[in-house]
């Protein structure tokens, strides 16, 4: 399979995008018949508040984060996104078959704009970058790209597919369908109001980042939200309880999960009891990646070298897709 995806250097990573899109990341790795194509998309990060002066350091420590987890640049084409300048010009000829009604539909678009302030072309836009950040790593018409994402990026991909129809009918076969790879977690809410996605952009004691220290950890889940609005019965389940269970039963042990299921499911569960459980299990996982992550973040060349190799490597990738493209649009 064609396995492609991007996370944003916009902070540290959190358990949302760990548990939505990462672990995938490293299970598709594991397949030697998976070509694995993932990519620091440093152009969208541009379309939030940023500071110039951090944005180089930001890209490197997502680079160290991702290698720390274990994706291996060997398996991989592990890359940042503006060291291949062909995915903007790919994003124009998609820019010219997109109409506006569409974008103004992404609901992460009206979300993000909710607030009365005025979006910059570019976050309206950022949709159409990313159809062409997929659709670059086609091989032909017939062979599905597959992307694996959290939930919040589903939308984004059928309007991939609905601009791959369009260039498709206007000048000729070119891409194939595009399918999101969701796991069962695509959807992880915040620590603080269960009711919204975790996101850094609600700030950081929404999101369990995974290089918190253990006490961090463990104080941010003794304030998380667990059950809100009127009581619930037992055996039913408040999206914040849910995401504590899906953490443990992420990182903790079988015997633990079943534990404090038949508790939730008789109703006699102590959150005072299951926090804990679950600070532990998530600070003891990711022990050896806050290990590995100030152990690259010390070595800023080898880092630099691992990017570089994978831009040389998808520059050879993008070639046909670049090729074929300007032909059919008759432009070269
Ligand atoms: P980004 O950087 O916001 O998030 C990276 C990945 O983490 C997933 N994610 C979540 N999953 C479950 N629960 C959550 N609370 C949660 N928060 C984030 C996201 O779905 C994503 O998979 N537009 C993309 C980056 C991108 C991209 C691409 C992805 C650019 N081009 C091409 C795939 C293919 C984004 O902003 O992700």
């Amino acid at each position: 399979m064609i396995i492609l995806s991007g996370i944003q250097p916009s902070g540290r990573l959190h358990i949302g995008n760990y548990l939505g899109a990462v672990r995938n990341w490293l299970t598709l790795q594991e397949d030697a018949a998976n070509a694995c194509r993932f990519f620091l998309a440093d152009w969208h990060s541009l379309t939030e508040a940023f500071d110039p002066t951090t944005k180089a350091a930001q890209v490197r420590e997502l680079a160290v984060e991702l290698l720390a987890l274990g994706v291996d640049p060997e398996r991989v084409v592990f890359f940042r996104q503006s060291d291949i300048h062909e995915h903007l010009e790919l994003a124009w000829y998609l820019t010219c078959v997109t109409p506006v009604g569409e974008l103004e539909r992404m609901t992460q678009f009206k979300d993000k704009t909710a607030h009365g302030e005025s979006p910059s072309v570019g976050l309206f836009t950022y949709p159409v970058l990313m159809a062409a950040d997929v659709l670059m790593y086609r091989t032909n018409a017939a062979e599905p790209v597959h992307v694996p994402v959290g939930h919040d990026q589903v939308q984004h991909l059928e309007l991939t597919n609905d601009l791959a129809r369009r260039f498709n009918n206007r000048f000729g076969a070119t891409f194939p369908e595009v399918q999101p790879l969701l796991t069962s977690t695509a959807r992880v809410m915040s620590l603080k109001d269960p009711t919204r996605k975790m996101s850094k952009s609600h700030g950081p004691d929404h999101c369990l980042f995974l290089n918190d220290a253990p006490e961090e950890v463990e104080r941010k889940l003794r304030s998380a939200v667990t059950d809100v609005g009127s009581p619930t019965s037992p055996g039913d389940m408040s999206p914040g309880v849910a995401t504590l269970f899906s953490i443990l039963e992420a990182f903790g042990t079988p015997d633990e999960m079943a534990h404090f299921r038949a508790q939730h499911a008789n109703g006699t569960i102590k959150y005072s009891e299951l926090k804990p459980a679950v600070a532990r299990a998530f600070a003891e996982y990711f022990g050896a990646f806050r290990e590995s992550k100030r152990a690259l973040l010390a070595d800023p060349a080898r880092v630099d070298a691992i990017l570089a190799q994978g831009a040389e490597r998808a520059h050879t990738l993008v070639a046909s897709t670049m090729q074929a493209v300007r032909t059919r649009v008759g432009i070269r």
